[in-house]
């Protein structure tokens, strides 16, 4: 082999060396790295679902939003979890417009009153896109089906429990999260119906707190100046009953005032181990949210789905709550 043809061999062999790691370098930086982000998510994700809470920091949720994601996870879905900071209907309602218009695949929310959500969720239907109420029902609407609580039970539940724990002697404040909510109504109209046979109970005030535990203790103070005779609360959501238990406390009234709530959040948990709320009713949230994104998978390919899956209810207690290796109470999770 010639001089030359050595230098021009090597050359060229230098030329394709550098071309080829160029072309592997580019290569992998278009396929890694420089795809638009959507197309990346795309391609792992089989559907795109929003979940909209009443109130999107509220603990209750959050719990409705782990359970949620989790059967996310699992079946590959995009969930979205969006809502209003604080709880505002108008808020709430434009999330669920939005949502729709941007042509998700399934929508997860409440249905929180027959005037308001059930147009709109009729609307969203008859747009394609399928809808599953949570927590509270708008049975009156085109929704696919309902998943949570049966809340006329739970508030008749809960009246019965007052009834055996006051021996059915009590004047009663209630104070619940909302007049015009479908669940709280029911909440109400359930205790109501357990209590109303029973000559010695009296429901002496019922008062709304917008689910802020703020103003539920705002609203248990002007209470008990009000009515000095009221013995028991009943919170019909789950930060009512820790605002009464704070009030309760500040006046030093826990061993004269009956208190029972709504859920197991670890402040209510607290209060029931230090026996300032003496019972509550457990929801289950995190069911709620697995369930409603299983239910909307299934719909979608065509799978029959029950129209109301009610979830479990039941009340606890201090001797309910589950004891720790210390023979103490054990701390929630
Ligand atoms: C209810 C939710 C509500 C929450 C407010 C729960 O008991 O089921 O609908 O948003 O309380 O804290």
């Amino acid at each position: 082999m010639s001089k030359l043809s050595i230098m021009a061999y090597t050359f060229g062999a230098l030329l394709f060396l550098v071309s080829f790691s160029m072309s592997i370098f580019y290569g992998y930086k278009v396929v890694a790295h420089d795809l638009p982000v959507e197309k990346k998510t795309q391609a792992k994700f089989h559907y795109h679902f929003v979940l909209v809470p009443e109130e999107l920091d509220n603990e209750y949720w959050r719990l409705v939003e782990k359970g949620a994601k989790e059967a996310a996870k699992e079946n590959g879905v995009m969930l979205e979890y969006t809502g209003p900071k604080q709880a505002n209907i108008d808020d709430h309602l434009k999330t669920i417009e939005m949502s729709a218009a941007s042509k998700v695949d399934g929508i997860i929310t409440q249905g929180l009153s027959d005037e308001q959500f059930t147009p709109l969720i009729n609307r969203v239907e008859a747009g394609g896109i399928p809808v599953i109420t949570i927590d509270t029902d708008a049975s009156n609407s085109n929704r696919r089906a309902y998943i949570g609580t049966d809340n006329y039970l739970s508030g008749y539940l809960a009246g019965k429990a007052l009834i055996t724990d006051t021996k059915g002697q009590a004047n009663v404040a209630i104070i619940t999260g909302s007049f015009y909510a479908n669940h709280q109504q029911q909440r109400v109209k359930g205790f109501r119906d357990a209590v109303k046979v029973e000559k010695g109970i009296h429901i002496v005030d019922v008062e709304e707190s917008e689910i802020s535990r703020v103003r539920a203790a705002e609203k248990t103070y002007q209470i008990l100046q009000a009515h000095p005779e009221v013995n028991a609360f009943f919170g019909t959501s789950a930060l009512d009953d820790i605002g009464i238990a704070q009030v309760v406390e500040q006046y030093k009234k826990q061993d004269r005032i009956y208190i029972i709530g709504f859920d197991t959040l670890p402040e209510t948990l607290e209060y029931i181990r230090k026996g300032t709320i003496k019972a509550t009713v457990v929801q289950e949230p995190y069911e709620m949210g697995y369930g409603a994104v299983k239910m909307m998978i299934d719909l979608i390919k065509g799978k029959s789905v029950p129209p109301i899956i009610h979830t479990n209810t039941r009340i606890m207690r201090l001797e309910d709550l589950p004891l720790d290796k210390h023979g103490g109470v054990e701390e929630s999770q």
